[in-house]
């Protein structure tokens, strides 16, 4: 039986996961706590794994080594980059880069490295499944490059030059970082977000007012996913 990772960054990202699992079972590991569970009878493993892409790729490496899943669903919030995103909207990712990765010293373009992708793509069927659930709620949902940095952005300059140079409609801190570990050991998966600032001067006032409601909109979508699974 398949047994599917739903990752997030942070505790709020995964409460309204976590309450709604049976068959509840803690597993402490790697200075971490895992959720094992099952939801509408689908076995799960749940799991926040703190902010930024060393503790994103930590988590995702266990729930795929350690915990044995075989696709990784991440739910969180992220900072909007598109006019067309605002505070509660869905956005899935149909490829990641790593906004903060810079070796252009050497003529390479920003977020890449050598045998590394500036982009690395998600799961199309997993995408599909997204876009069934979000017709069979009538939820619109953006898909579009999600760029990730160890930076909280603030910053309305930044934030178009990430825009400009990655084609991102969002930013967050984690995802890239998820998609380098499934793409290398070949596991399906997919990440979603709901805005909670627009990354400018007032995002970190917005971020947290709307981290709680936007992780809920977020989580509640992806536990609808599971079930189409
Ligand atoms: N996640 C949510 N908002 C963000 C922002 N402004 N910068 C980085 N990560 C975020």
């Amino acid at each position: 039986m398949s047994k599917i990772a739903i990752m997030g960054a942070m505790p709020e990202e995964i409460e309204p996961i976590i309450t709604k699992l049976d068959d509840l079972n803690v597993v402490e590991y790697a200075a971490n706590k895992y959720y094992e569970g099952s939801y509408h009878g689908k076995k799960v493993v749940v799991a926040y794994s703190k902010i930024g892409k060393v503790f994103a790729t930590l988590t995702a490496t266990s729930l795929i080594e350690k915990f044995g899943c075989d696709t990784l669903l991440f739910s969180g919030v992220a900072g909007a980059i598109s006019e067309d995103l605002h505070i509660g909207d869905l956005i899935i990712a149909d490829g990641l880069c790593q906004h903060d990765l810079d070796i252009t010293a050497f003529g390479h373009p920003y977020g890449y490295v050598p045998e590394g992708e500036v982009c690395i793509p998600t799961d199309e069927k997993l995408r599909e499944v997204a876009k069934k659930v979000a017709k069979a709620k009538g939820l619109p949902l953006k898909e579009g490059i999600i760029a990730t940095g160890d930076q909280f952005v603030a910053d309305h300059e930044r934030k178009e030059w990430i825009g400009k140079t990655f084609h991102a409609d969002a930013l967050e801190m984690e995802g890239a970082a998820v998609a380098v570990v499934c793409s290398s050991l070949d596991v399906p998966y997919f990440i979603l977000r709901a805005i909670s600032d627009s990354a400018d001067m007032d995002a970190s006032f917005n971020f947290d007012e709307f981290l709680e409601s936007s992780a809920k909109i977020s989580a509640d979508f992806i536990l609808a996913m599971v079930e189409e699974i």
